[in-house]
């Protein structure tokens, strides 16, 4: 074990700890000129004289914001929280609908909070750290798919010391609590609940067979002893956010699958793709000493099977889960699909990692309703974002010729090829939203403290660029693109930033943030985001909620919406302390919105003495009227 206590810290902290980047040589002198007021003007002056190409500013111009009452937002704005409960505007309520633990079947047992649930019961309840979900309207059911992102062993294991797994049994009981669940809902006299033993319900764990598809399927990377054929992969894991496609399935996203793979031969020599996408030697949870598809010594390409996103039916319990490697390889956080006016299929990717890229993908294919779609996420081209200066970008096609790798290769290697065609290095991108009634993306860009320090794993440099201007930049921006032509498979775009999270109660310059952060609305991280069929932008925030020095006034973790046109932000929801906001989608009345409570710090919801759970919650108008 390292010397410090690894089970507490975050995916990006433990990254960071588990594979340290080459260039952490001289980082001190690095960070001190990267404070110093000469190195925050160059990166002011780097997007200063683009901004002066275009005659504008990068910055989203919210003058006539201020002008505005707070018309579209049908809320009181909130004030900041700091302690361990939820908190929604005045005419407004919540309440838990599925609680880490739960049962899904009427043969699981109610939560046991001195076990954190039994190991029995562990594939037949909903799941820990509940991440992106979307609903679905099947017949007359409604059914909500949501991730399971990764667990808390203190509190999944409490038995155990330090909640270090300890067997086979515990890394398996891990292994159940994570993935997808699928559950009908519905609403009745006490609210929204889970049905049980419906025959849509479902776990998906890290042990749930999965079909692979697209362009790397049967590659030689892809096999292993006990699947020699490259065909078929067992689980998904670290699922962060979602998305659906137009044909109604759901999409989830790997996101930091190298934590989980280690050695148990500490002189296992790690390929340089391993080090690009910080693939240790030892696991964040033990599954290689317990389970050895996790050894990376008697399985090497067991991590290149992980990274993908995979589509999941939720009308049929019974099917077996695709990973579409055409959509590429890296750490997936959400995918935002869109139809472009052709009919093919646009699907806009972030990889969560400090100066990593931003993609699309493009179906060769059409969608037309009712169609054949099989082929639509398996047959297309995938591109990175390049964003120039001037407020121009591009989509950068990952080829063959582009790159001189195969199309397997570029699926399974995704991060090198893009890293051949000079694609720009971005501060962590988290969710992407795709407003329903404008032709524009945005992508929450949370934070990176390596801005300007030192290059990323590949060795890019992360010099402050037009969309991530800020070095160390601790509070993170939304990026907003406008695809030319209105067309979203168009390569070529404009772009602003809608918002730089800041203090300007704090700072007088470029980390006060823009101008449509005020101190009614102060926010960090911006991660979790989502239109609803208004075209508000929700956006949930994954931050330092410490409430002091830099962070004074944003308080716990939150729910803000964001007007697109006038770039007014208000603040509509408060999470627990500790807790991250993370996932949100609606009812098919669009009367109950449901949101995502990660990681409480605090026992909620189930009080003192209790665990803290991570939990969906429903929240809807006393007044019963549309919340989006
Ligand atoms: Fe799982 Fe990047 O958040
Ligand atoms: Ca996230
Ligand atoms: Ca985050
Ligand atoms: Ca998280």
């Amino acid at each position: 074990m390292k010397d410090v206590d690894t089970y507490d810290l975050s995916w990006d902290d433990w990254d960071e700890l588990q594979s340290p980047r080459p260039e952490e040589n001289g980082f001190d002198a690095v960070v001190e000129a990267a404070i110093s007021r000469r190195g925050f003007m160059s990166g002011v002056l780097a997007f200063g004289s683009g901004a002066a190409v275009m005659g504008t500013s990068t910055l989203l111009s919210t003058t006539s914001a201020k002008a505005q009452a707070a018309s579209r937002f049908g809320f009181t704005p909130l004030p900041i929280a700091t302690d361990g409960t939820v908190h929604v505007p005045e005419g407004y309520s919540w309440k838990p609908v599925a609680k880490w633990g739960q049962p899904l079947f009427s043969d699981a047992p109610e939560f046991d909070h001195a076990v954190g649930g039994s190991f029995e019961s562990s594939e037949r309840v909903f799941g820990e750290n509940t991440d992106g979900m979307e609903a679905f309207q099947i017949g007359s059911r409604q059914v909500i798919a949501v991730n399971h992102e990764y667990v808390n062993t203190k509190i999944n294991l409490p038995q155990n010391e330090g909640g270090v797994p300890a067997s086979a049994e515990d890394v398996r009981k891990l292994q159940n609590l994570q993935g997808v669940t699928v559950m009908e809902v519905a609403e009745g006299a006490d609210g929204w609940e889970i049905v049980l033993d419906s025959p849509l319900n479902r776990r998906i764990t890290h042990n749930t067979p999965m079909r692979i598809a697209g362009p790397a399927a049967g590659h030689d990377l892809l096999k292993t002893d006990a699947d020699p054929d490259g065909l078929e992969a067992l689980g998904t894991m670290n699922n962060c956010g979602a998305g659906k496609t137009p044909w109604g399935t759901y999409l989830t996203c790997e996101e930091n699958f190298n934590g989980y793979f280690g050695s148990t031969d500490e002189d296992f020599k790690r390929p340089d793709d391993y080090l690009r996408y910080g693939i240790g030697l030892e696991g964040r949870y033990a599954y290689e000493k317990f389970d050895p598809r996790y050894d990376v010594s008697k399985n090497v390409n067991e991590p290149r099977r992980f990274g993908y996103i995979v589509e999941i039916d939720p009308s049929d319990a019974s099917s077996t889960p695709v990973k579409h490697t055409a959509l590429g390889r890296f750490k997936h956080e959400n995918a935002a699909a869109v139809i472009a006016p052709d009919g093919r299929v646009v699907v806009y990717m972030g990889d969560d990692e400090r100066g990593e890229f931003m993609y699309k993908y493009v179906s060769t294919g059409v969608y037309t309703p009712g169609g054949e779609t099989s082929t639509l996420l398996d047959e297309g081209q995938l591109y990175v974002a390049r964003f120039n200066d001037d407020q121009t970008g591009e989509w950068v096609a990952l080829t063959p010729e582009a790159t001189d790798m195969s199309e397997a290769e570029i699926a399974i290697y995704t991060r090198m090829a893009a890293s051949k065609v000079g694609a720009t290095t971005m501060d962590r991108p988290e969710w992407v939203a795709v407003n329903p009634v404008a032709v524009e993306g945005y992508s929450a860009l949370t934070n990176n403290r390596n801005r300007g320090v030192k290059p990323n794993a590949g060795g890019d440099d992360t010099a402050v660029n037009g969309p991530n201007p800020r070095e160390m930049n601790h509070y993170g921006q939304i990026v907003r693109w406008f695809p030319e032509n209105d067309d979203h498979a168009n390569p070529a775009f404009r772009w602003d930033l809608y918002v730089m999270a800041g203090n300007p109660t704090v700072h007088d310059d470029a980390y006060g943030g823009s101008d449509n952060v005020n101190e009614g609305n102060l926010f960090n991280s911006p991660d979790g985001m989502m239109f609803d069929s208004t075209g508000l932008l929700w956006i949930q925030t994954d931050g330092n909620d410490a409430n002091t020095g830099d962070f004074e006034g944003m308080g716990n973790n939150q729910m803000l919406a964001g007007d697109p046109a006038t770039g007014q932000i208000e603040r509509f929801l408060t999470g627990p302390k500790g807790s991250e906001v993370t996932g949100l989608t609606w009812s098919a009345d669009r009367r109950t919105m449901f949101v995502g409570i990660q990681h409480p710090g605090a026992p909620f919801p189930d009080g003192e003495g209790k665990l803290p759970r991570s939990t969906v919650i429903a929240v809807k108008r006393d007044d019963n009227a549309l919340v989006g």
